[in-house]
């Protein structure tokens, strides 16, 4: 069978990875290619043990890899032999310099776009697809159109709107795909190449087009939007303790308003992931940058809620625990960001489990996934921390257990075994509301929950 069409994607991580596994998946007849260069992770991609654990993913990488799949180091030689180029590098918050702790650190972008310059012998199309500040595409297309040769780049934006978790099904069957580009004859072909790539499975209504500067603003105003919805509901989180109303029963009465829907309303110890901060305070810092300062501490306004949040729990857990945990044992159930997934960045947990270090505790860290990176988040942490992968042994001989991620393994455990091998009084704090907190109060726990009032033995 000829193959149709070349593909690369540099950057091998949790978007790039998965995205371009299922467009090999979908288009046998595509080679694509995937570099990185961290050349560990290219292993891992290429072994039994893949550097990103999501439902699914698995299967539709091993029945591509090696056949139109391919995790590769060579990045001269496949910018060389690939003309269409996806790039997929991460795009972290900038730590140091002008817009420290706010704008996107656009340095790995930058060195993509100077290496595909440096290789290209023939001309190319090359995809964003890490998310970044509108105005990105512009600095690319200056650096690759620096050089007076005959090649030309025609530059398309392709933001991936997959969440973490749900990355094969999001892939899939995505609500819509977005491609924003240039009006110019060569910018349209290019982008209607990469329209056929996805007509292969996604129905064309879904496609959507756009100019290049609505595509990448989008995506950072999608995450903004999520997340607002999250702290919103959060906030309110904070009334109904207050007043014994219940978080889960409001949720549902203003969900049901069709005009509001009922998705992204489940409270919790707040939002976490690689996207959501990075993109409001990315949005944040381009608000500041064009002189719009209220927009600006509107969007932070919803970051400062999710910090108050992680902060309440852990002040409650404080102060239902005697006001001191010093010396006491407390087992983490959950160290990911949300459910179904191995990734811990900017992970909730890590701030609890930091501040719960602080007070003295003995933390004792359970995940069915995430263990390795709970070590690498906590490395530098001078405390007692244990890890241990059963959840039956991490609790037992404990003070507490916070529930921190929405695995479904924390609904389903045996809470009678549970309390007999705790230290009494027993204390639950559910940060994520997925226990049946009667059963576990009637059991003996003293239960805590978010946005519900106390159920308290003591
Ligand atoms: C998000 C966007 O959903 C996705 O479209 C984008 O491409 C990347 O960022 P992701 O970070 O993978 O995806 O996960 P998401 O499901 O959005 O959850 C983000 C955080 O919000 C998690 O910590 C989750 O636990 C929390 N969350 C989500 C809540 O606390 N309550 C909710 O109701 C929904
Ligand atoms: P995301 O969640 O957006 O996929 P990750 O951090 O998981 O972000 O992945 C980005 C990947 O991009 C990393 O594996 C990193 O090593 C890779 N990368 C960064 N810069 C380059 C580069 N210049 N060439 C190739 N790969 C790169």
């Amino acid at each position: 069978m000829k193959l149709k069409k070349n593909i690369l994607c540099i950057g091998a991580g949790y978007v790039g990875g998965p995205s371009m596994a299922m467009i090999a998946y979908k288009c046998p007849d595509y080679r694509v290619t995937v570099v990185d260069i961290n050349g560990d992770r290219i292993d891992a991609w290429n072994s039994d043990n893949l550097p990103v654990y999501e439902p699914g993913l698995e299967k539709i990488v091993k029945k591509t890899r090696g056949n139109n799949l391919f995790f590769r180091k060579d990045i001269e030689n496949q910018i060389k032999e690939n003309d269409i180029i996806f790039v997929s590098v991460n795009t972290p918050t900038k730590t140091y310099g002008a817009g420290a702790d706010m704008a996107a650190d656009l340095q790995y972008v930058e060195k993509t776009a100077r290496q595909i310059l440096k290789y290209s012998r023939s001309s190319k199309i090359v995809i964003e697809k890490s998310t970044l500040p509108v105005k990105t595409a512009l600095a690319i297309e200056k650096i690759l159109s620096s050089s007076k040769g005959r090649i030309k780049f025609d530059v398309l934006s392709n933001p991936e709107f997959m969440a973490e978790g749900t990355a094969v099904k999001d892939l899939e069957n995505p609500d819509r795909v977005l491609i924003g580009s240039r009006e110019t004859k060569s910018a349209l072909n290019a982008r209607n190449q990469l329209i056929e790539i996805y007509a292969r499975w996604i129905p064309l209504k879904k496609i959507i087009t756009s100019n290049i500067w609505s595509s990448e603003l989008s995506k950072l105003v999608a995450n903004a939007f999520l997340a607002q919805r999250v702290s919103s509901i959060n906030s309110i989180s904070a009334l109904c303790e207050k007043t014994d109303a219940d978080i889960t029963e409001v949720a549902k009465a203003v969900g049901m308003d069709s005009r509001i829907g009922d998705k992204f309303l489940k409270a919790g110890i707040g939002f976490g992931g690689s996207c959501f901060k990075k993109d409001i305070l990315n949005l944040a810092y381009l608000c500041e940058y064009y002189g719009l300062n209220e927009v600006a501490s509107y969007w932070k306004s919803v970051i400062k809620i999710n910090q108050y949040q992680q902060d309440r729990f852990i002040a409650n857990i404080l102060h239902r625990m005697f006001g001191t945990l010093a010396g006491k044992k407390i087992c983490i159930w959950g160290f990911a960001f949300k459910a179904d997934t191995s990734d811990t960045r900017e992970s909730p947990a890590i701030y609890v489990a930091k501040k719960l270090i602080a007070e003295q505790a003995e933390i004792i860290i359970s995940d069915p996934q995430a263990m390795k990176n709970a070590v690498s988040d906590l490395a530098d942490s001078k405390g007692t921390i244990r890890y241990v992968e059963d959840p039956y042994e991490a609790a037992s001989g404990c003070h507490a257990i916070l529930i921190l991620t929405d695995w479904d393994l924390y609904r389903k455990m045996d809470f009678r075994k549970i309390y007999r091998s705790m230290v009494k009084p027993a204390f639950i704090f559910d940060g994520r509301n997925i226990i049946e907190r009667e059963k576990c109060f009637d059991i003996g726990f003293n239960v805590y929950s978010i946005g519900k009032s106390a159920l308290s033995h003591i």
